[in-house]
């Protein structure tokens, strides 16, 4: 069974995903975390994104493992350095190259093949798994999101204020919602569900049940 989880930036769909992948037994997939690692090997690397050779031969020296919900590039891992700012800034740009679309979403079907799998992220009901059995679209006001994120970011004691974390969430939804390849859009199928207003505990539970009434 797939689960499809897309939505904006800071809907809560890393948080959500992980509660009900541990109530289902499912495994979890967050690709955003993908296209983040990408990021961080290529700004590390300097490399230009319009030297799509390059992109390229990074891309097949890239190796990309998800363990127990950390994340390692080559080896090292790297699931607190891909949530820096500088990672964030430039995501949307790495996002929107097809090259690396291909690759990751070929990558995201190979890790979920023949298992249970939530995955989430931008494409993942309208792109990745267009025929997943559940698709929710999780969607929260601009400044609730920003409210999320600041926290969560003091929480790791990382210093920020909410104006920015604003501004960095509606310019990645813009980049993201307008891009030409696998842009972010509810799939026809989709649940809309709204957590502006509910809890993470709500939202699973909601999700949960709509599992069980696809079972
Ligand atoms: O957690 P947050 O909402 O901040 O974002 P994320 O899920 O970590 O994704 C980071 C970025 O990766 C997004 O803003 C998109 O540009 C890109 N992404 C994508 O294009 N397709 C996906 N399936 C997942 C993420």
């Amino acid at each position: 069974m797939i689960i499809a989880i897309d939505g904006p930036a800071g809907s809560g769909k890393s948080t959500i995903a992980k509660l009900v992948a541990l109530e289902l037994g499912f495994e979890y997939l967050d690709t955003g975390a993908m296209y983040r690692m990408v990021t961080l090997r290529l700004v590390n690397k300097k490399i230009s994104l319009e030297d799509i050779r390059s992109i390229e031969k990074e891309l097949k020296n890239m190796k990309i493992d998800i363990l127990n919900n950390r994340f390692f590039l080559n080896n090292v891992d790297v699931t607190d350095e891909i949530r820096t700012p500088i990672v964030s800034e430039n995501v949307s740009k790495v996002a929107k190259i097809k090259e690396i679309r291909y690759k990751m979403v070929e990558l995201q079907r190979e890790i979920s093949k023949s298992k249970n799998t939530i995955l989430d992220g931008r494409d993942i009901g309208t792109v990745v798994f267009p025929n997943a059995d559940l698709k929710v679209f999780l969607v929260a006001s601009s400044e609730e999101r920003a409210n999320r994120r600041v926290k969560e970011f003091l929480s790791k004691g990382i210093d920020t204020d909410f104006q920015t974390v604003l501004a960095e969430i509606i310019k990645r939804d813009e980049m993201d919602s307008t891009r030409k390849e696998s842009p972010l859009i509810q799939a026809e199928d989709a649940v809309l569900i709204d957590t502006s207003f509910m809890t993470i505990e709500e939202v699973s539970r909601e999700i949960i049940n709509l599992v069980n009434k696809r079972i």
